[in-house]
């Protein structure tokens, strides 16, 4: 029988035996699974684990620090980058959104690298992939991390790829990391936390980014899902975000007309990400979020709700 605490009992035993004295690292995303992994290998292996939270620019508002803080709390060693304006600066007149994202990955592993190599004598590279990424990874591309090495094939491997790969929770399902987490006594926000994905925000700015867009989604996102947590609808959804759309429509203000930007807002029920069904959320609570947002939110003035299920519709715009 599977339970969460003879799972982290028998797994720190096995990382102990396995890691000994040597270091690790490990990027933190924010997410569940890179999260669990990091708390299982600072039960094992404490300060040797270095941990690496990148803000790549494109996260929630006030992310960075408060899940930054929240590691702190779980006593992990971690080491938190700036490197928002290295990312935007490498995003700038990039508009397709496969180019986002290549750039994005691109951009992470030099900064990743750049870290790793600041820890003397590393050994290990640890990862957050869970059972249903092994899976996915092997059918398409050959075998897990293939992916990200693919980027890289041309003049070699960034140094932190050369590491040996340790991957605790390898053989889980996403609810079974969650469980082996609150057996851990990590923070049920942390644990309960919507997907989100590795672009970030780049992927709903549709077109082409700037700091100012960037600044009117965070703005958006922070009233739209606060406001889900408030109305106790935060965990009735699977995941949630708000879209700028490069579309300027027509309003007004006083007597003023104005021209500014559109925004959708998103909510979708689904178990894997791979379909998806619009949420049918309280019209009263879409209409104080919709208030909320053209009021407080420079820019924008008018909001839309996504009613699209995937397929044919994909969760993300781009
Ligand atoms: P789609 O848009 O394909 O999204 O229906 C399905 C799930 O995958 C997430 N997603 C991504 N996650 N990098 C990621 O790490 C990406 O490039 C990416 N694109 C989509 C999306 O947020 C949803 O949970």
């Amino acid at each position: 029988d599977w339970t969460p605490n003879a799972f982290v009992e028998e797994t720190v035993e096995g990382l102990k035996t396995k890691l000994g004295d040597d270091k690790v690292v490990l990027g933190l995303s924010g997410g569940v699974d890179s999260s669990v992994a990091a708390m299982l290998l600072h039960k094992a292996i404490g300060k040797n684990l270095y941990c690496i939270f990148v803000n790549n620019g494109l996260l929630r508002k006030n992310e960075f620090q408060d899940v930054l803080d929240q590691y702190e709390g779980m006593g992990l060693n971690v080491k938190g980058v700036d490197a928002s304006a290295r990312f935007l600066d490498a995003l700038a007149g990039k508009s397709d959104p496969e180019e986002k994202r290549k750039t994005i990955g691109r951009v992470f592993i030099e900064v990743f690298d750049d870290e790793a190599n600041e820890i003397k004598d590393v050994k290990w590279l640890a990862q957050g992939t869970i059972y249903p990424d092994v899976i996915e990874s092997v059918s398409a591309t050959g075998g897990p991390s293939a992916t990200i090495k693919s980027h890289h094939n041309v003049g070699g491997l960034p140094d932190f790829m050369k590491l040996k790969i340790v991957e605790p929770l390898k053989m889980l399902f996403k609810d079974e990391v969650r469980r082996v987490g609150a057996s851990m006594n990590m923070y049920s926000q942390l644990l309960g936390r919507h997907p989100f994905p590795g672009p970030g925000l780049a992927i709903r700015i549709l077109g082409d980014l700037t700091a100012e867009k960037v600044r009117i989604l965070q703005e958006v996102d922070a009233i739209f899902i606060n406001g889900l947590r408030e109305w106790d609808l935060y965990n009735k959804v699977w995941q949630a975000g708000a879209i700028l759309l490069p579309v300027n429509s027509v309003g007004v203000m006083g007597d003023e007309r104005t021209y500014e930007k559109c925004v959708a807002l998103r909510a979708v029920e689904s178990t894997d990400g791979m379909t998806a069904d619009w949420v049918n959320l309280p019209y009263e609570f879409l209409q104080k979020v919709s208030n909320d947002i053209i009021n407080k939110v420079k820019g924008v003035n008018r909001v839309v709700y996504d009613i699209s299920s995937k397929p044919p519709a994909t969760i993300e715009w781009e």
